[in-house]
């Protein structure tokens, strides 16, 4: 099947078991404008969560195969990514996975300059094939192995749709385990200013999905079910936290959700679904537009950029477009299928740790827990500057 959708194609094909195989190509995207003297190409591969991902990614801009497996339809039954599950069908995968995106890229591994893998934050079963995986080709060709941080690829994501966007800009980063507000200050150097206190915004996204019945994946289903509703049905509440002006919350919200559910169920009254998923997504819209806003002022940068899952969210995206136009500020987004889980994203990431000279051995291990922006957590890695 294929999907054609904002010049993004996507050749999908269903696995016997139900994964779904994707091929992804921008159509807007000519890699012939790619005149760089030296051109170094990566094979990146991404296996932190519930997708199986290789891309072939060169100079860090230029993507020559992006090939996502993902694995949704399997975890939906659970309500929720299972990790052993995760883990299985990533080891059964990855390998096609990878020779899929040479073909498709046009090269062979002797083309490839170094191998980029995300080694965390994630789940450490699920993080460790793809690892392992990185670790075999790069012992087997002799080629550099990039250790990469999975939330820096989310952000590096904006590169690949704006060959213009450099560094130092502020980014908004949303995803199912994070929720972070950044100042990237240079390649590969992150500055966090804010972050959520107990919820990611994705996180809550699922959870509220599950309590009106919509089921998992929650984010893309109330996207959808919000276009529906009126966003001001219901005041929820929008969580400050005081003296942390960057700062998220989203239990509170959860919980106020939850406790309307509650109560219109007590008194026997009907619930809207469409209005309670407007309702609450624009409550989270409108404190991640309004820190983002306030940090990009504040911080003095005009430019802002947005990635993670949550960033491909409908409203999230007409909001801080209009939010950056009325304020002056240049707004990135990379496309829907760029901001959730893929390998080009690591590609790209994985570039500008070559070209600063991280290198990581054989010990290279899986961090579920990796933080961002820690330069110690290059613990593995040998830096040639
Ligand atoms: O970045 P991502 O693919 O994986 C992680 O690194 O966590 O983010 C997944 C999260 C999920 O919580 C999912 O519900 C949310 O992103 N998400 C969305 C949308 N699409 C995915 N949230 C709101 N609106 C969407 N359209
Ligand atoms: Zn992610």
């Amino acid at each position: 099947m294929q999907e054609v959708k904002d010049n993004i194609t996507i050749n999908k094909t269903t696995d016997n078991d139900g994964v779904i195989f994707m091929s992804v190509k921008n159509d807007n995207e000519n890699n012939n404008d790619n005149n760089s003297s030296e051109n170094i190409t990566i094979l990146a591969i991404e296996s932190s969560c519930d997708e199986t991902a290789v891309a072939v990614v060169q100079n860090g801009r230029y993507v020559l195969s992006n090939i996502i497996s993902s694995q949704i339809a399997l975890h939906t039954v659970y309500g929720g990514v299972v990790p052993e599950i995760a883990s299985r069908k990533h080891v059964e995968k990855i390998n096609y996975c990878v020779r899929a995106a040479l073909k498709e890229a046009g090269v062979t591994l002797k083309d490839i300059d170094a191998i980029a893998v995300t080694y965390g934050p994630g789940l450490v079963g699920a993080l460790l094939v793809g690892v392992s995986e990185a670790k075999a080709l790069s012992f087997a060709t002799g080629k550099p192995l990039v250790g990469v941080h999975h939330i820096e690829g989310h952000i590096c994501a904006n590169y690949i749709e704006n060959k213009e966007l450099e560094p130092p800009f502020v980014c908004l980063v949303a995803s199912g385990g994070h929720s972070h507000l950044c100042i990237v200050k240079d390649y590969g150097e992150y500055e966090i200013i804010g972050q959520t206190r107990d919820d990611a915004a994705g996180e809550a996204f699922d959870k509220v999905a599950r309590a009106i019945g919509l089921g998992y994946p929650g984010g893309p289903k109330i996207d959808k079910a919000a276009r529906e509703g009126n966003p001001d049905a219901i005041q929820f509440p929008q969580a400050k936290i005081a003296g942390a002006e960057y700062d998220f919350s989203f239990s509170g919200l959860k919980s106020a959700v939850l406790n309307y559910l509650n109560q219109a169920q007590m008194k026997g009254e009907e619930v809207n679904i469409s209005d309670v998923a407007a309702s609450f997504q624009k409550a989270v819209v409108d404190v991640l537009t309004e820190h983002a806003i306030k940090a990009a002022k504040e911080f003095g940068y005009n430019k802002l950029a947005i990635a993670g899952g949550v960033a491909s969210n409908s409203a999230l995206r007409e909001s801080l477009e209009k939010a950056c136009a009325d304020n002056g500020i240049s707004f990135f987004r990379p496309s829907p299928v760029l901001c959730t889980d893929n390998a080009a994203m690591i590609g790209a990431a994985g570039y500008y740790e070559f070209k600063k000279g991280v290198r990581h051995g054989m010990d290279l291990n899986a961090v579920p827990n990796l933080p961002l922006g820690d330069r110690e957590r290059r613990f593995h890695a040998n830096t040639n500057n």
